[in-house]
């Protein structure tokens, strides 16, 4: 018996939600080459392998900056795909920008790339604005001048702040970010919309909930708390451990912003969340439980500054508007997560080298 979650109003398997039935991909008439930034780290890698499968017309060129975070063995098993090619290159670049889209003929943009990981945010923000907020504007205006036929912003709901113990966030709920990686994911997400409200440019933002799954790098919890248990290693929790996150299969993040990107209404936001709310503690509990290992490992540390108490998705307008509904249990999906990374020890073990111990030690150990 896995513990029980944080909430029990509704479920991904659409008891009490208003959820309609599932229908995840759609062709994306007309879209022929689609500009995938940020395609070699977590999401951005499940997405680029989910389009290649999905939609056999489109082709997909991944431009990334391989940062810490990129890591081109996401992608081992479509390199030789002839509808898929790699670019090697930093958002920030404009002359790069221009002339990929120019060269692979552009029409599409599903852009991922971002420094992602709140506590790197806290320990240093400078490259969050470069790469969110200025990086974000440098895409927006290239795809301005080449006249891109849709772009799609990947946002979180990190931009909308922390919840009380009830209510959800809506498409509606005011922007109160509370991180410096949330305030600047706001900012892109803002200047996405103030692009298409000046100039015309056909844009659509998509503002999701905690992605796990599989490539997940493992500074974030979940692939965190897998591997330290794995390794006998004590288990950081932050604070109390109750702080609430809702937790959705990257598979069901990718499939709804393909369906956002095939009949998302320009100019307009969409929240994708899985419905499904846990507390930090039972969340490591389920991975303790699933390896059978002893809860003795957990170790309460020093909360995270600012650290939001509760984020929950009201996604009502995709689920209603595009038909859209998560297709993972979370009971199913965490267990085959746990397998994932029980074996793919080699993956893991290749990017927790020199940076990652270097910021683990910082983040962990204050050194
Ligand atoms: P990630 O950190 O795993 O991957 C980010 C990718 O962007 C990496 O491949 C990295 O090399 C690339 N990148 C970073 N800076 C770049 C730059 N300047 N130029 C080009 N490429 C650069 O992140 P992720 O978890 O896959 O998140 C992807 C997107 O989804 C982000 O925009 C994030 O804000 C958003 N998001 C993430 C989650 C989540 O739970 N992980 C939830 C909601 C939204
Ligand atoms: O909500 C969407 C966001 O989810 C995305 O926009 C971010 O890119 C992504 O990193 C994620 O942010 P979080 O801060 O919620 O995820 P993280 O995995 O870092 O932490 C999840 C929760 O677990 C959070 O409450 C902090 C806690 N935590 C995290 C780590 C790494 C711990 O207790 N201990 C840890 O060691």
């Amino acid at each position: 018996m896995l513990p029980v979650r944080a909430s029990t109003t509704g479920h991904q398997d659409g008891e009490g939600s208003r959820c309609k039935p599932i229908l995840t991909t759609f062709p994306l008439v007309s879209m022929k080459h689609v500009l995938v930034t940020g395609g070699a780290g977590f999401i951005g890698s499940n997405f680029v392998r989910h389009v290649l499968q999905v939609h056999p017309d489109l082709r997909v060129i991944n431009y990334d900056a391989l940062t810490y975070a990129g890591n081109l063995e996401n992608l081992a098993d479509i390199v030789g795909n002839p509808r898929y090619r790699f670019v090697r290159g930093n958002i920030c670049d404009r002359r790069l920008v221009d002339e990929v889209i120019r060269e692979h003929g552009v029409d599409t943009v599903v852009h991922f790339a971002a420094e992602s990981h709140v506590d790197r945010s806290i320990l240093d923000a400078g490259v969050f604005v470069q790469t969110n907020v200025l990086g974000t504007q440098v895409l927006l205006e290239a795809a301005r001048v080449a006249g891109i036929e849709k772009f799609l912003h990947v946002s979180t709901d990190e931009v909308y702040g922390s919840l009380g113990p009830a209510g959800k966030f809506t498409e509606e709920s005011p922007l109160h970010p509370n991180s410096p990686y949330a305030a600047s994911k706001a900012s892109s997400d803002l200047l996405a919309l103030a692009y298409h409200h000046t100039f015309g440019l056909p844009v659509v933002v998509t503002r999701c909930s905690n992605n796990y799954g599989p490539y997940q790098f493992p500074e974030k919890l979940i692939p965190l708390m897998i591997i330290n248990a794995l390794n006998d290693r004590i288990l950081p929790v932050y604070g109390d451990g109750l702080n609430i996150r809702d937790w959705l299969h990257v598979g069901d993040h990718c499939a709804a912003i393909d369906t956002v990107l095939s009949r998302g209404r320009l100019g307009e936001t969409y929240n994708i969340g899985g419905n499904n709310e846990w507390k930090n503690i039972d969340i490591v509990k389920v991975i303790l439980m699933t390896l059978g290992k002893p809860e003795n490992l957990i170790s309460f540390v020093k909360d995270r500054p600012g650290h939001d108490r509760r984020y929950a998705m009201d996604s009502s307008k995709l689920c209603d508007e595009l038909d859209w509904q998560p297709a993972f249990t979370f009971e199913q999906g965490i267990v085959e997560t746990i397998q994932w990374y029980v074996k793919h020890e080699t993956w893991w073990r290749r990017v927790m080298t020199g940076e990652y111990q270097e910021y683990y030690r910082k983040q962990y150990h204050g050194a």
